[in-house]
């Protein structure tokens, strides 16, 4: 059988993409900066689907690469730049749709890969709790993508990230074998913990199918702030501070001046405060009642506070919350950045942005810098626009590593850092990632060229669509 007709008796001929017009909006990526071919997407439904295409790609020694919403920003799910003989099949996991088996006593829910974010709160929500991991891409993100990325979001600070949220995994091997451990046990010592392995791991080891996932406690209240602070220092003093009167502090993210101009002008709306302090700090605090007067109370024993606006009515914090979120949608609309997602030890959160602006002019004297974050975990998003990729990654990313810091704390590593791993993981820890990479996908068929920079091709061609 060719690989075609293996793929269409797989999933069936209709979610078999050849088409070129077809298969385009999966081939490039949300930044647009990446962007590749696919021999065909292929679109299964069920576990046993995906299993059977990888199994018909493994027959054929065709690479696989694995994409959910498409909302990652460092190239992990599209094809790379170069089909070369032998372009792989692009496996698109949006119709492993399926919620199921929620339990409010264990507090757990089991979601297809493709489940979105969105979907997945509003069902928590309407039982009565809720999902602890939150992004501004919530409409589309998957949750597998989000798992395959350790994806952080504006919760951190309060539930974690998301390998924190995974109970259970559920997932095919590049060969077609499945692995599934969906019971959500409170406790299990049974040896490695392969679910939490797929955590990070970009698609490069399994294909995530279905998740067991944690649910949190709804926290009714909510106020938030948005707060004038002379520096990037006495913005992480300021929330040491803040965590230190308040029990329930659920977000903390920190923006500058250049950033929410350029939001502003993209959402026509002014912004606050703006021209009153050196930076800004959004804070969120949640419980069962309204925190509102015990934010204010705090905020006022605080030397570091310049000014202070406070929202306290659901339309006001939604409206503080969009000068906060459209940051990476503004930017995008003023070019195709480099998005790089750094972390350093909190306190040298105020030298590494003092020092970006040399490091990034080194790179490219044109180079347009805009810099926000998640402030809780020390979490710094890099974005330059007007920049030659190359050179501005290297210089930021070595100046991280110089204050020993993470190449990327919550988008992974994708196609867009794999040259520079090294800055991150030292060489035995490569060299057992690599091993755990053999183990799983002994061919190296699963996302070449994620991860890990791009290996001599093991498969060979011979097995077009067609
Ligand atoms: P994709 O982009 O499709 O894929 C991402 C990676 O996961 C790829 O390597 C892919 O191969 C792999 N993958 C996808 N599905 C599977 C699967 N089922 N099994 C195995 N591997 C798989 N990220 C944050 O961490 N925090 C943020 O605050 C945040 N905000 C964002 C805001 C915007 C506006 C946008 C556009 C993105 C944001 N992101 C953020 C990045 C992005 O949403 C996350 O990386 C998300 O986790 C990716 O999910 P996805 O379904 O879109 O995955
Ligand atoms: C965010 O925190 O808004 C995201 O991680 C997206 C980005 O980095 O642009
Ligand atoms: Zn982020």
């Amino acid at each position: 059988m060719t690989l075609a007709a293996a793929l269409e008796a797989a999933v069936g001929p209709e979610h078999v993409l050849v088409d070129k017009d077809l298969r385009a909006s999966y081939e490039t990526d949300w930044t647009r900066r990446f962007t590749g071919t696919a021999r065909a997407v292929v679109r299964p439904a069920t576990t046993e689907q995906v299993a059977g295409v990888l199994a018909a790609c493994t027959g054929a020694r065709v690479p696989v690469v694995v994409q959910g919403g498409n909302t990652g920003l460092v190239g992990g799910g599209v094809p790379g730049p170069e089909p070369g003989d032998n372009p792989p099949v692009l496996l698109v996991t949006t119709r492993l749709d399926e919620l199921s088996a929620l339990s409010p006593a264990a507090r757990q829910v089991t979601a297809g890969a493709g489940v979105r974010l969105a979907a997945l709160t509003a069902r928590a929500r309407a039982a009565g709790l809720d999902f602890g991991v939150d992004l501004a891409a919530r409409d589309s993100a998957t949750v597998g993508g989000m798992v395959a990325t350790n994806a952080g979001g504006i919760r951190v600070v309060r539930h974690g990230s998301m390998r924190e949220q995974v109970a259970g995994v559920e997932a095919a091997l590049a060969d077609g074998r499945i692995i599934s451990r969906l019971d959500g046990l409170a406790k299990d010592s049974t040896g490695y913990d392969l679910g939490h392995l797929l955590a990070g791991s970009e698609g490069t080891l399994a294909v995530i199918t279905r998740l067991r996932l944690r649910l949190v406690a709804p926290e009714p209240g909510r106020a938030l702030a948005f707060i004038a602070v002379r520096d990037t220092a006495d913005a992480v003093e300021l929330l040491a501070g803040l965590r230190a009167r308040l029990a329930g502090v659920s977000a903390a993210e920190l923006c500058f001046a250049a950033g929410l101009e350029l939001v502003a002008r993209y959402l026509g709306t002014p912004v606050p405060l703006a021209g009153t302090g050196g930076a800004y700090v959004l804070i969120e605090v949640a419980g069962d009642t309204d925190p509102l007067d015990e934010l204010l109370a705090a905020l006022q024993e605080c030397d570091q506070v310049l000014d202070a606006t406070v929202a306290s009515s659901a339309a006001e914090r939604a409206r503080l919350w969009q000068l906060r979120e459209a940051h990476t949608e503004a930017i995008s609309s003023a070019g195709i950045p480099v998005k790089l997602d750094v972390s350093v030890p909190a306190g040298r959160l105020a030298e590494l942005v003092g020092r970006l602006p040399d490091a990034v002019a080194a790179a490219g004297p044109a180079a347009r810098l805009i810099v926000f974050g998640h402030l809780a975990e020390a979490n710094l998003h890099v974005n330059v626009l007007h920049a030659d990729a190359e050179a501005v990654t290297g210089a930021v990313l070595a100046l991280v590593a110089s204050l020993r810091g993470s190449i990327s704390s919550e988008h992974g590593i994708g196609r867009a850092k794999a040259t520079w791993l090294g800055l991150s993981r030292s060489q035995p820890e490569i060299d057992l990632m690599r091993a755990v990479k053999a183990a799983f996908d002994p061919l190296g068929l699963l996302n070449p060229g994620v991860l890990f920079p791009a290996a001599p091709r093991a498969a060979q061609a011979g097995a077009g669509v067609g």
